[in-house]
């Protein structure tokens, strides 16, 4: 388990190029992140979302240049307008956002590469080999493929079908050979360091392989969009040795301060680095190694989840499938977009987008499985108790399986998210909805009005279906945050939700009978299946 309720839970989604405009595969892997800080949030952890953008590299100088205007001018439009609203468009709390063109980020990374270089672990050498600045990677004849069409007669980079860069400079390395041992022992006694364990198969396989040193450093000769080699300002930092370190910069690693230091202290090593399958090599071999080299620990978890397809293929703005998270939300709403990412595919495999299967599943799981649970059940409060919620009375075996079934919904979600199985915790939480709507079906709290004798018995039903949706709340603010605030505020009339111990959800007896019950907002209006595409 990578953590305990005690301690802080620090999660990291990578940092997203600012080439191009968001695209749903990366808003997927913000709102993963996002549930997992939420929910440990939820459980009264000190929990600390980062996120934020990768800014330098031949590829963003590029972009720049085509655009006609400079590397930094073109990043600040990219995050002011597409990055930063990116984060209200899913709805999420992140702690802090850092961008690695930031003094705070820039000076650090410098501090670090100079550390390396007097402990011996950076050299100067020899460079000759093929570069993808698509992929802002060295690439090995094996990664390469013959070209097509316009590029015929060429090696391109497999994965952008593009003609590779073909380097031979002067430049630094870091001596990643040296820990091939050791990042093999730390695999092997930290278990559950790379997930999912297909991923750990993948890399594990990798790194006995053998590993070879990295150049981490390009001659300014090419292109200067970088941070200085402290040492040597004719070359730049290799784009990815910067980025990575954005996890230890954010948090004040390199500063002085007794605040940052204890903010440092607090959050390393990371709890949990989300990150997709195509970028698992950097975060599970050369960023630990980095951080060996530095005498830091590595993360406690690297999680390596899957993509959204397009026709069978990585969803890409590149290739002209991606899909931008506001065409979605638009019409369906930050939850529904959050809700279905994370219920629709199981976190670390691959799965496909569909407008049928996101418009089916909005119909029959938010508006109809939830939202109108929370509704009729409101509803009857108002109709039946004058909007006053009823005290329960001597409970029956239904009403206590509704009970035991959210306490184990709360044990079972629970366990799921320390797997970071956010689809199981989803539908552990589900068993609860569906109870409640059968529990409603089979007490009917409609016959029971129709006779005064019935009324301690329709309070009970009703103070139950009532608890039910508080748990339902709880355990769904960090999946479907504005849904469950309107339901709290129709079942509480206060914003306290947020303190609600996620733990406690599944306790019975929390609302006060008596008390005035709200009216509830629409929690996923229809769509008219027009817009729904
Ligand atoms: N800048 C690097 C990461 C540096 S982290 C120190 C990078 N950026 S990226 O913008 O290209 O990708 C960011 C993340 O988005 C990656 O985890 C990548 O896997 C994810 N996705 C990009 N397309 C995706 C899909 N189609 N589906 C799911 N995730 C995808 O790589």
């Amino acid at each position: 388990m990578p953590n305990q309720a005690s301690k802080s839970f620090y999660v990291t989604t990578p940092i997203f190029y600012v080439n191009d405009a968001p695209h749903i595969g990366h808003a997927y892997t913000e709102v993963a992140s996002d549930v997992l800080a939420r929910w440990h949030r939820q459980r009264g952890q000190n929990s600390f979302l980062l996120t934020g953008t990768d800014e330098h590299g031949e590829k963003i100088l590029r972009t720049a240049a085509t655009n006609n205007t400079t590397p930094q001018a073109w990043a600040d439009k990219l995050v002011t307008e597409a990055w930063l609203p990116l984060l209200e468009t899913i709805d999420i709390k992140n702690q802090d956002f850092i961008r690695t063109t930031e003094p705070r980020h820039e000076k650090n990374v410098q501090k670090f590469l100079q550390h390396l270089y007097d402990t011996g672990f950076i050299y100067r050498g020899e460079f000759e080999g093929n570069y993808c600045v698509g992929c802002e990677e060295y690439k090995t004849e094996a990664d390469l493929m013959p070209g097509e069409g316009a590029f015929a007669g060429e090696s391109v980079c497999a994965i952008h079908s593009k003609p590779v860069e073909r380097l031979a400079e002067t430049n630094y390395f870091f001596k990643l050979s040296e820990f091939e041992d050791k990042l093999l022992s730390f695999y092997t006694e930290n278990p559950k360091f790379i997930q999912p364990e297909s991923a750990r198969n993948e890399v594990v396989s990798f790194v006995r392989r053998g590993l070879t040193d990295l150049s981490i450093s390009r001659s300014k000769e090419k292109f200067d969009w970088g941070i200085d080699i402290p040492w040597d300002d004719s070359h730049i930092t290799y784009v990815w040795f910067d980025a990575l370190l954005n996890y230890i910069t954010a948090i004040g690693y390199g500063e002085d301060t007794a605040e940052a230091k204890a903010q440092f202290e607090t959050l390393w090593p990371a709890s949990v680095q989300i990150v997709g399958k195509d970028i698992l090599r950097f975060h599970a071999v050369i960023w630990p190694a980095m951080l060996m080299a530095a005498g830091l620990e590595p993360a406690t978890q690297v999680f390596g989840h899957g993509w959204l397809l397009v026709g069978g293929e990585k969803m890409s703005k590149s290739k002209l499938t991606g899909i931008a998270p506001s065409q979605i939300t638009d019409t369906f709403g930050s939850d529904a977009f959050r809700y279905y990412f994370m219920k629709a595919i199981a976190f670390g495999q691959d799965g496909s987008f569909s407008w049928e299967d996101l418009s089916a599943r909005y119909q029959a799981e938010l508006a109809n499985g939830f939202g109108n649970l929370a509704s009729r059940s409101i509803a009857m409060i108002h109709k039946y108790f004058d909007g006053v919620l009823p005290a329960a009375g001597a409970f029956t075996a239904d009403d206590l399986k509704v009970q035991q079934i959210a306490a184990d919904a709360v044990l079972t979600a629970n366990a799921a998210i320390d797997e970071i199985a956010i689809q199981d915790a989803i539908n552990a939480i589900w068993t609860l909805v569906d109870e409640l709507n059968n529990y409603i079906t089979v007490q009917a709290p409609w016959v029971l009005a129709k006779d005064e004798a019935n009324t301690e018995r329709l309070g009970t039903v009703l103070n139950t279906t009532a608890e039910g949706l508080r748990a339902l709340a709880v355990l769904l603010n960090p999946i479907t945050p504005k849904a469950t605030a309107k339901l709290w505020s129709a079942l509480v009339g206060d914003d306290s939700l947020d303190a609600q111990l996620l733990d406690n959800a599944g306790a019975w007896n929390q609302l006060k009978a008596g008390s005035k019950i709200g009216q509830l907002e629409p929690l996923f209006p229809r769509i008219e299946t027009d817009e729904a595409k």
